[in-house]
Protein backbone atom coordinates (compact mmCIF):
# COMPACT_ATOMS: atom_id res chain seq x y z
CA UNK A 1 0.00 0.00 0.00
CA UNK A 2 1.15 2.97 -0.64
CA UNK A 3 -0.84 6.74 -0.55
CA UNK A 4 0.66 9.24 -2.80
CA UNK A 5 0.47 12.93 -2.50
CA UNK A 6 0.80 15.66 -5.51
CA UNK A 7 1.92 18.75 -4.96
CA UNK A 8 3.01 21.82 -7.42
CA UNK A 9 6.74 22.52 -7.46
CA UNK A 10 6.11 26.36 -8.50
CA UNK A 11 3.81 28.92 -8.69
CA UNK A 12 0.93 26.27 -10.03
CA UNK A 13 -0.30 25.52 -13.32
CA UNK A 14 2.82 22.80 -13.42
CA UNK A 15 0.39 19.87 -15.25
CA UNK A 16 -0.67 18.19 -12.22
CA UNK A 17 -4.07 16.92 -13.70
CA UNK A 18 -2.25 14.92 -16.09
CA UNK A 19 0.09 13.39 -13.69
CA UNK A 20 -3.02 12.86 -11.47
CA UNK A 21 -5.10 10.89 -14.52
CA UNK A 22 -2.10 9.02 -15.12
CA UNK A 23 -1.31 7.74 -10.89
CA UNK A 24 -5.46 7.46 -10.69
CA UNK A 25 -4.70 4.23 -12.38
CA UNK A 26 -2.89 2.61 -9.19
CA UNK A 27 -5.28 4.36 -6.45
CA UNK A 28 -8.74 3.89 -5.37
CA UNK A 29 -9.49 6.91 -4.10
CA UNK A 30 -8.23 10.46 -5.31
CA UNK A 31 -9.00 13.21 -2.78
CA UNK A 32 -8.67 17.15 -2.96
CA UNK A 33 -7.37 18.77 0.13
CA UNK A 34 -6.91 22.78 -0.78
CA UNK A 35 -8.24 25.25 -2.87
CA UNK A 36 -11.22 25.65 -4.79
CA UNK A 37 -12.35 26.62 -8.29
CA UNK A 38 -9.45 28.86 -8.71
CA UNK A 39 -7.71 25.26 -9.98
CA UNK A 40 -7.63 24.43 -13.49
CA UNK A 41 -6.69 21.27 -14.19
CA UNK A 42 -6.62 20.21 -18.25
CA UNK A 43 -7.02 16.91 -19.13
CA UNK A 44 -6.54 15.54 -22.51
CA UNK A 45 -8.49 11.66 -22.80
CA UNK A 46 -7.85 10.81 -26.42
CA UNK A 47 -8.89 13.85 -28.66
CA UNK A 48 -11.02 15.00 -25.77
CA UNK A 49 -10.32 17.31 -23.71
CA UNK A 50 -12.00 18.24 -20.05
CA UNK A 51 -11.28 21.04 -17.79
CA UNK A 52 -12.04 20.50 -14.39
CA UNK A 53 -11.51 23.09 -11.20
CA UNK A 54 -13.14 21.62 -8.35
CA UNK A 55 -13.57 17.77 -8.89
CA UNK A 56 -10.49 15.83 -8.49
CA UNK A 57 -9.53 14.55 -12.08
CA UNK A 58 -9.71 11.19 -11.24
CA UNK A 59 -13.77 11.29 -11.95
CA UNK A 60 -12.90 10.15 -15.74
CA UNK A 61 -11.64 6.57 -14.27
CA UNK A 62 -15.09 4.17 -13.56
CA UNK A 63 -14.73 3.17 -10.65
CA UNK A 64 -12.23 5.50 -8.54
CA UNK A 65 -13.66 7.08 -6.04
CA UNK A 66 -13.31 10.82 -5.67
CA UNK A 67 -13.59 13.07 -2.69
CA UNK A 68 -13.44 16.68 -1.45
CA UNK A 69 -11.46 17.10 1.77
CA UNK A 70 -12.67 19.40 4.23
CA UNK A 71 -9.81 22.01 3.54
CA UNK A 72 -11.59 22.56 0.39
CA UNK A 73 -13.79 25.78 -0.43
CA UNK A 74 -16.34 25.08 -3.08
CA UNK A 75 -18.65 27.11 -4.92
CA UNK A 76 -21.71 25.16 -5.40
CA UNK A 77 -22.82 26.49 -8.41
CA UNK A 78 -19.78 25.71 -10.53
CA UNK A 79 -19.43 22.09 -8.71
CA UNK A 80 -23.37 21.56 -10.29
CA UNK A 81 -22.28 22.88 -13.28
CA UNK A 82 -19.09 20.39 -13.59
CA UNK A 83 -21.08 17.62 -12.65
CA UNK A 84 -23.22 18.39 -15.04
CA UNK A 85 -20.69 18.48 -17.41
CA UNK A 86 -19.28 15.26 -16.95
CA UNK A 87 -22.42 13.38 -16.24
CA UNK A 88 -23.49 14.67 -20.47
CA UNK A 89 -20.28 12.92 -21.41
CA UNK A 90 -20.86 9.88 -19.89
CA UNK A 91 -18.53 10.06 -16.67
CA UNK A 92 -19.82 9.96 -13.28
CA UNK A 93 -22.51 7.43 -14.21
CA UNK A 94 -22.74 6.30 -10.49
CA UNK A 95 -22.98 9.79 -7.74
CA UNK A 96 -21.66 7.30 -5.04
CA UNK A 97 -18.46 7.73 -7.30
CA UNK A 98 -18.09 11.63 -5.58
CA UNK A 99 -18.09 12.69 -2.04
CA UNK A 100 -18.19 15.90 -0.45
CA UNK A 101 -17.07 16.55 2.91
CA UNK A 102 -19.60 18.15 5.25
CA UNK A 103 -16.42 20.70 6.84
CA UNK A 104 -15.81 22.03 3.56
CA UNK A 105 -16.90 25.70 3.22
CA UNK A 106 -18.92 27.47 1.11
CA UNK A 107 -18.01 30.12 -1.26
CA UNK A 108 -20.79 32.33 -0.88
CA UNK A 109 -21.71 35.22 -3.04
CA UNK A 110 -20.28 37.94 -0.88
CA UNK A 111 -17.12 36.23 -1.00
CA UNK A 112 -16.77 36.65 -4.77
CA UNK A 113 -18.03 40.06 -4.32
CA UNK A 114 -15.62 41.16 -1.74
CA UNK A 115 -12.99 39.48 -3.87
CA UNK A 116 -13.73 41.16 -7.24
CA UNK A 117 -14.21 44.96 -5.56
CA UNK A 118 -10.88 44.21 -3.61
CA UNK A 119 -8.93 43.40 -6.46
CA UNK A 120 -10.23 46.37 -8.79
CA UNK A 121 -10.25 49.02 -5.60
CA UNK A 122 -7.42 51.57 -6.20
CA UNK A 123 -6.31 52.08 -2.39
CA UNK A 124 -6.15 47.89 -1.98
CA UNK A 125 -2.84 46.04 -2.58
CA UNK A 126 -3.46 44.15 -5.87
CA UNK A 127 -2.60 40.30 -5.53
CA UNK A 128 -3.97 39.30 -9.08
CA UNK A 129 -6.09 36.55 -7.75
CA UNK A 130 -8.75 34.68 -9.83
CA UNK A 131 -11.76 36.45 -8.46
CA UNK A 132 -13.37 33.32 -7.38
CA UNK A 133 -13.80 34.25 -4.43
CA UNK A 134 -11.32 31.55 -2.71
CA UNK A 135 -9.84 34.47 -0.12
CA UNK A 136 -12.95 36.10 1.59
CA UNK A 137 -14.04 32.40 2.13
CA UNK A 138 -10.69 31.36 4.39
CA UNK A 139 -10.71 34.31 6.19
CA UNK A 140 -14.26 33.40 7.46
CA UNK A 141 -13.39 29.65 7.85
CA UNK A 142 -10.64 31.17 10.42
CA UNK A 143 -12.85 33.73 11.27
CA UNK A 144 -15.58 30.98 12.50
CA UNK A 145 -17.99 32.26 10.57
CA UNK A 146 -18.00 30.32 7.65
CA UNK A 147 -20.85 28.32 6.28
CA UNK A 148 -19.91 24.70 5.34
CA UNK A 149 -21.69 22.27 3.19
CA UNK A 150 -23.33 20.50 6.09
CA UNK A 151 -24.85 24.27 6.61
CA UNK A 152 -25.73 24.23 2.98
CA UNK A 153 -27.77 21.19 3.25
CA UNK A 154 -29.86 21.94 5.76
CA UNK A 155 -32.21 25.37 5.06
CA UNK A 156 -32.92 26.52 8.54
CA UNK A 157 -29.40 26.03 9.18
CA UNK A 158 -28.34 28.11 6.00
CA UNK A 159 -30.86 30.77 6.16
CA UNK A 160 -29.72 30.90 10.06
CA UNK A 161 -26.03 31.38 8.93
CA UNK A 162 -26.52 34.00 5.91
CA UNK A 163 -28.90 36.24 8.17
CA UNK A 164 -26.14 36.38 10.84
CA UNK A 165 -23.01 37.45 8.45
CA UNK A 166 -24.76 39.05 5.93
CA UNK A 167 -25.78 42.59 7.50
CA UNK A 168 -21.63 42.73 8.33
CA UNK A 169 -20.52 41.94 4.61
CA UNK A 170 -22.66 44.13 3.08
CA UNK A 171 -21.69 46.97 5.47
CA UNK A 172 -18.07 46.33 4.26
CA UNK A 173 -19.30 45.62 0.58
CA UNK A 174 -21.42 49.07 0.55
CA UNK A 175 -19.59 51.15 2.68
CA UNK A 176 -16.04 50.35 2.37
CA UNK A 177 -15.08 49.20 -1.06
CA UNK A 178 -18.12 50.92 -2.37
CA UNK A 179 -20.27 48.03 -3.71
CA UNK A 180 -23.81 46.64 -4.01
CA UNK A 181 -25.12 45.19 -1.23
CA UNK A 182 -26.59 41.64 -1.42
CA UNK A 183 -30.08 40.72 -1.17
CA UNK A 184 -30.50 38.20 1.35
CA UNK A 185 -33.54 36.32 0.49
CA UNK A 186 -32.16 35.71 -2.56
CA UNK A 187 -28.98 34.19 -1.41
CA UNK A 188 -30.77 31.57 0.95
CA UNK A 189 -33.29 30.73 -2.21
CA UNK A 190 -30.43 30.22 -4.53
CA UNK A 191 -28.32 27.85 -2.42
CA UNK A 192 -31.12 26.05 -0.65
CA UNK A 193 -31.43 25.25 -3.84
CA UNK A 194 -27.89 24.09 -4.30
CA UNK A 195 -28.02 22.42 -1.12
CA UNK A 196 -31.04 19.97 -1.83
CA UNK A 197 -29.54 19.17 -5.26
CA UNK A 198 -26.17 18.05 -3.38
CA UNK A 199 -27.09 16.81 0.00
CA UNK A 200 -26.20 12.89 -2.03
CA UNK A 201 -22.67 13.94 -2.38
CA UNK A 202 -22.06 14.52 1.78
CA UNK A 203 -19.73 11.75 3.52
CA UNK A 204 -17.02 12.19 6.01
CA UNK A 205 -13.89 12.37 4.10
CA UNK A 206 -11.41 11.57 7.05
CA UNK A 207 -13.14 8.45 7.97
CA UNK A 208 -13.87 7.06 4.34
CA UNK A 209 -10.35 7.29 3.95
CA UNK A 210 -9.02 5.82 7.06
CA UNK A 211 -11.21 3.11 6.40
CA UNK A 212 -9.51 2.89 3.02
CA UNK A 213 -6.66 2.78 4.43
CA UNK A 214 -7.17 0.04 6.63
CA UNK A 215 -8.42 -2.16 4.19
CA UNK A 216 -4.88 -1.53 1.94
CA UNK A 217 -6.22 0.39 -0.65
CA UNK A 218 -3.90 3.48 -2.29
CA UNK A 219 -4.79 7.13 -1.71
CA UNK A 220 -3.78 9.78 -4.33
CA UNK A 221 -3.97 13.15 -2.41
CA UNK A 222 -4.70 15.67 -5.12
CA UNK A 223 -3.56 19.12 -4.47
CA UNK A 224 -4.40 22.27 -6.56
CA UNK A 225 -1.92 26.02 -6.81
CA UNK A 226 2.09 25.33 -5.84
CA UNK A 227 4.21 25.11 -3.07
CA UNK A 228 4.97 29.10 -3.25
CA UNK A 229 1.51 29.79 -3.11
CA UNK A 230 1.33 28.10 -0.55
CA UNK A 231 -0.04 31.00 2.85
CA UNK A 232 2.55 29.84 4.86
CA UNK A 233 5.72 29.05 2.42
CA UNK A 234 5.05 31.37 -0.54
CA UNK A 235 5.67 34.30 -1.70
CA UNK A 236 3.38 36.07 0.66
CA UNK A 237 1.19 38.37 0.57
CA UNK A 238 1.48 37.68 -3.16
CA UNK A 239 0.27 33.42 -2.74
CA UNK A 240 -3.20 31.70 -2.46
CA UNK A 241 -5.26 31.51 1.11
CA UNK A 242 -4.49 27.60 1.62
CA UNK A 243 -1.89 25.50 2.83
CA UNK A 244 -0.81 24.42 -0.88
CA UNK A 245 2.29 22.04 0.44
CA UNK A 246 1.67 18.51 1.30
CA UNK A 247 1.08 18.70 5.31
CA UNK A 248 -2.54 20.40 3.75
CA UNK A 249 -3.02 16.99 2.71
CA UNK A 250 -3.41 15.65 6.42
CA UNK A 251 -4.83 18.88 8.08
CA UNK A 252 -7.32 18.67 4.69
CA UNK A 253 -8.78 15.64 4.91
CA UNK A 254 -8.44 14.09 8.45
CA UNK A 255 -5.61 11.56 7.54
CA UNK A 256 -2.49 11.60 9.87
CA UNK A 257 1.29 12.17 8.57
CA UNK A 258 2.37 8.95 9.49
CA UNK A 259 -0.35 7.33 6.54
CA UNK A 260 1.63 9.29 3.57
CA UNK A 261 4.36 8.02 2.28
CA UNK A 262 5.61 9.62 -1.35
CA UNK A 263 5.18 13.57 -2.12
CA UNK A 264 5.72 13.43 -5.78
CA UNK A 265 5.95 17.25 -7.24
CA UNK A 266 5.16 18.70 -10.49
CA UNK A 267 7.48 20.99 -12.04
CA UNK A 268 7.46 22.43 -16.14
CA UNK A 269 10.84 22.27 -17.51
CA UNK A 270 10.28 26.18 -17.20
CA UNK A 271 8.71 27.97 -15.17
CA UNK A 272 5.26 30.24 -15.32
CA UNK A 273 3.39 32.23 -12.96
CA UNK A 274 0.03 34.12 -13.00
CA UNK A 275 -0.96 37.48 -10.95
CA UNK A 276 1.40 40.11 -9.22
CA UNK A 277 4.29 38.62 -7.03
CA UNK A 278 8.08 37.64 -7.50
CA UNK A 279 9.01 36.41 -10.11
CA UNK A 280 13.16 36.07 -10.21
CA UNK A 281 13.78 34.32 -13.73
CA UNK A 282 11.05 35.83 -15.52
CA UNK A 283 11.60 36.46 -19.24
CA UNK A 284 10.31 39.83 -20.87
CA UNK A 285 11.81 39.48 -23.97
CA UNK A 286 11.19 37.01 -27.61
CA UNK A 287 11.90 34.26 -25.50
CA UNK A 288 9.41 34.74 -22.68
CA UNK A 289 6.81 35.09 -25.88
CA UNK A 290 8.23 32.76 -27.38
CA UNK A 291 7.79 29.92 -24.52
CA UNK A 292 4.75 31.79 -23.54
CA UNK A 293 3.27 30.22 -27.48
CA UNK A 294 5.14 27.12 -27.50
CA UNK A 295 4.05 26.15 -24.14
CA UNK A 296 0.33 27.89 -24.69
CA UNK A 297 0.71 29.88 -21.66
CA UNK A 298 -2.90 30.83 -20.79
CA UNK A 299 -4.87 30.19 -17.11
CA UNK A 300 -7.45 27.78 -17.69
CA UNK A 301 -9.39 29.30 -15.18
CA UNK A 302 -9.35 32.48 -15.89
CA UNK A 303 -7.61 32.73 -19.42
CA UNK A 304 -4.92 35.46 -18.83
CA UNK A 305 -1.66 35.19 -20.33
CA UNK A 306 1.23 33.80 -17.49
CA UNK A 307 4.29 34.65 -17.50
CA UNK A 308 7.42 33.03 -18.16
CA UNK A 309 10.91 32.36 -17.46
CA UNK A 310 13.52 29.81 -17.20
CA UNK A 311 13.89 27.05 -14.66
CA UNK A 312 14.45 28.04 -11.07
CA UNK A 313 16.23 25.33 -9.09
CA UNK A 314 16.70 27.96 -6.46
CA UNK A 315 12.98 28.02 -5.90
CA UNK A 316 12.47 24.54 -6.43
CA UNK A 317 15.08 23.29 -3.92
CA UNK A 318 12.65 25.63 -1.57
CA UNK A 319 9.24 23.55 -2.45
CA UNK A 320 11.38 20.08 -2.03
CA UNK A 321 12.18 21.16 1.52
CA UNK A 322 8.87 22.55 2.46
CA UNK A 323 7.23 19.80 0.94
CA UNK A 324 9.46 16.62 1.88
CA UNK A 325 9.72 15.54 -1.77
CA UNK A 326 10.75 12.52 -2.58
CA UNK A 327 10.31 12.82 -6.90
CA UNK A 328 9.75 15.18 -9.33
CA UNK A 329 7.19 14.84 -12.04
CA UNK A 330 8.96 17.11 -14.84
CA UNK A 331 6.04 18.44 -17.42
CA UNK A 332 6.17 20.23 -21.02
CA UNK A 333 9.57 19.02 -21.70
CA UNK A 334 8.75 19.06 -25.52
CA UNK A 335 7.99 22.56 -25.18
CA UNK A 336 12.13 23.29 -25.18
CA UNK A 337 12.28 21.34 -28.38
CA UNK A 338 13.09 23.82 -30.86
CA UNK A 339 15.59 25.96 -28.56
CA UNK A 340 19.66 26.28 -29.42
CA UNK A 341 20.23 26.84 -25.76
CA UNK A 342 18.39 26.44 -22.46
CA UNK A 343 19.17 28.35 -19.01
CA UNK A 344 18.86 26.78 -15.61
CA UNK A 345 18.76 29.59 -12.58
CA UNK A 346 20.99 28.21 -9.72
CA UNK A 347 21.64 30.69 -7.47
CA UNK A 348 20.18 34.27 -6.90
CA UNK A 349 22.13 37.46 -6.77
CA UNK A 350 21.52 39.72 -4.01
CA UNK A 351 23.44 43.31 -3.62
CA UNK A 352 26.62 41.31 -4.99
CA UNK A 353 26.16 37.89 -2.96
CA UNK A 354 25.41 34.87 -4.19
CA UNK A 355 22.47 33.32 -2.56
CA UNK A 356 22.11 29.32 -3.09
CA UNK A 357 18.94 29.67 -0.86
CA UNK A 358 15.71 31.29 -1.69
CA UNK A 359 15.02 34.19 0.55
CA UNK A 360 12.94 34.22 2.93
CA UNK A 361 12.24 37.59 3.04
CA UNK A 362 10.36 39.37 0.21
CA UNK A 363 12.13 42.65 0.08
CA UNK A 364 15.40 40.57 -0.14
CA UNK A 365 14.02 38.09 -2.89
CA UNK A 366 12.09 41.24 -4.79
CA UNK A 367 15.65 42.47 -5.39
CA UNK A 368 17.38 38.90 -6.30
CA UNK A 369 18.75 37.97 -9.74
CA UNK A 370 19.30 34.96 -10.88
CA UNK A 371 22.49 33.15 -11.69
CA UNK A 372 22.31 31.09 -14.93
CA UNK A 373 24.29 27.99 -16.11
CA UNK A 374 23.56 27.39 -20.05
CA UNK A 375 22.82 23.98 -21.25
CA UNK A 376 22.92 23.14 -25.05
CA UNK A 377 19.24 22.33 -26.14
CA UNK A 378 18.52 18.92 -28.15
CA UNK A 379 16.43 20.50 -30.79
CA UNK A 380 14.56 17.83 -31.54
CA UNK A 381 11.01 16.38 -31.96
CA UNK A 382 11.02 14.41 -28.68
CA UNK A 383 7.52 12.94 -28.97
CA UNK A 384 8.42 9.29 -29.94
CA UNK A 385 10.79 8.95 -26.85
CA UNK A 386 9.38 5.86 -24.44
CA UNK A 387 11.98 6.06 -21.96
CA UNK A 388 14.46 8.16 -20.39
CA UNK A 389 17.13 6.64 -22.80
CA UNK A 390 15.28 7.18 -26.19
CA UNK A 391 15.26 10.77 -25.11
CA UNK A 392 17.66 12.69 -27.29
CA UNK A 393 21.34 12.69 -24.94
CA UNK A 394 21.08 16.64 -24.55
CA UNK A 395 17.50 15.88 -23.06
CA UNK A 396 19.16 13.69 -20.80
CA UNK A 397 21.30 15.94 -20.27
CA UNK A 398 19.14 18.56 -19.06
CA UNK A 399 16.81 16.31 -16.80
CA UNK A 400 20.17 14.85 -14.95
CA UNK A 401 21.03 18.64 -14.60
CA UNK A 402 17.49 19.29 -13.23
CA UNK A 403 17.96 16.98 -10.20
CA UNK A 404 21.57 17.05 -9.41
CA UNK A 405 20.38 21.34 -9.19
CA UNK A 406 17.27 20.37 -7.17
CA UNK A 407 18.66 17.44 -5.17
CA UNK A 408 15.46 15.24 -6.44
CA UNK A 409 15.00 12.28 -8.68
CA UNK A 410 12.68 12.76 -11.93
CA UNK A 411 10.26 10.01 -11.61
CA UNK A 412 7.89 11.23 -14.35
CA UNK A 413 8.37 12.91 -17.82
CA UNK A 414 5.80 14.55 -19.67
CA UNK A 415 6.54 15.46 -23.28
CA UNK A 416 3.00 16.20 -24.68
CA UNK A 417 -0.60 16.87 -23.61
CA UNK A 418 -1.72 13.42 -24.30
CA UNK A 419 -1.74 10.16 -21.58
CA UNK A 420 0.75 8.30 -23.56
CA UNK A 421 2.97 11.06 -24.30
CA UNK A 422 4.39 10.16 -20.76
CA UNK A 423 7.91 8.58 -19.68
CA UNK A 424 7.67 6.84 -15.96
CA UNK A 425 10.68 6.26 -14.52
CA UNK A 426 10.20 5.31 -11.20
CA UNK A 427 5.85 4.70 -10.27
CA UNK A 428 5.15 5.97 -6.45
CA UNK A 429 2.98 3.41 -5.88
CA UNK A 430 4.98 0.38 -6.39
P1 LIG B 1 -6.63 33.30 -5.41
O1 LIG B 1 -6.25 31.88 -5.14
O2 LIG B 1 -7.72 33.44 -6.43
O3 LIG B 1 -6.89 34.07 -4.15
O4 LIG B 1 -5.36 34.02 -6.07
C1 LIG B 1 -4.16 34.27 -5.36
C2 LIG B 1 -2.95 34.05 -6.25
O5 LIG B 1 -2.83 32.66 -6.55
C3 LIG B 1 -3.00 34.77 -7.60
O6 LIG B 1 -1.70 35.16 -7.97
C4 LIG B 1 -3.50 33.70 -8.53
O7 LIG B 1 -3.12 33.94 -9.87
C5 LIG B 1 -2.80 32.49 -7.96
N1 LIG B 1 -3.49 31.24 -8.26
C6 LIG B 1 -4.60 30.75 -7.67
N2 LIG B 1 -4.94 29.57 -8.21
C7 LIG B 1 -4.02 29.28 -9.13
C8 LIG B 1 -3.81 28.16 -9.99
O8 LIG B 1 -4.55 27.16 -9.99
N3 LIG B 1 -2.74 28.24 -10.82
C9 LIG B 1 -1.89 29.29 -10.80
N4 LIG B 1 -2.03 30.34 -10.01
C10 LIG B 1 -3.09 30.34 -9.18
Amino acid sequence: MSNVVIVGAQWGDEGKGKVVDIYTEFANDVVRYQGGNNAGHTLVVGNEKTVLHLIPSGILHEGKRCIIGNGVVLDPKVFIEEIEGLKKKGYLKDDSQLVVDGNVNIIMPYHKAIDIARESSSSQRKIGTTGRGIGPTYEDKVGRRGIRFNDLIRPEMLARKVKEVLPEKNFFLEKFLGGTPLDEAAIIEEYTAYGQKLEKYLGAASKILNKSIEEGHNILFEGAQGALLDIDHGTYPYVTSSSTTSGGACTGTGVGPRFLHEVIGISKAYVTRVGEGPFPTELHDEMGEALRKAGQEFGATTGRPRRCGWFDAVALREAVRTNGMTGLAITKMDVLNDLETIKICTAYSYRGELLEDFPQDFEILKECKPVYEELEGWQTDIAGATSFETLPVKAQEYLKKLEAVTGCPAVLISIGPRRDETIQVKNPFV
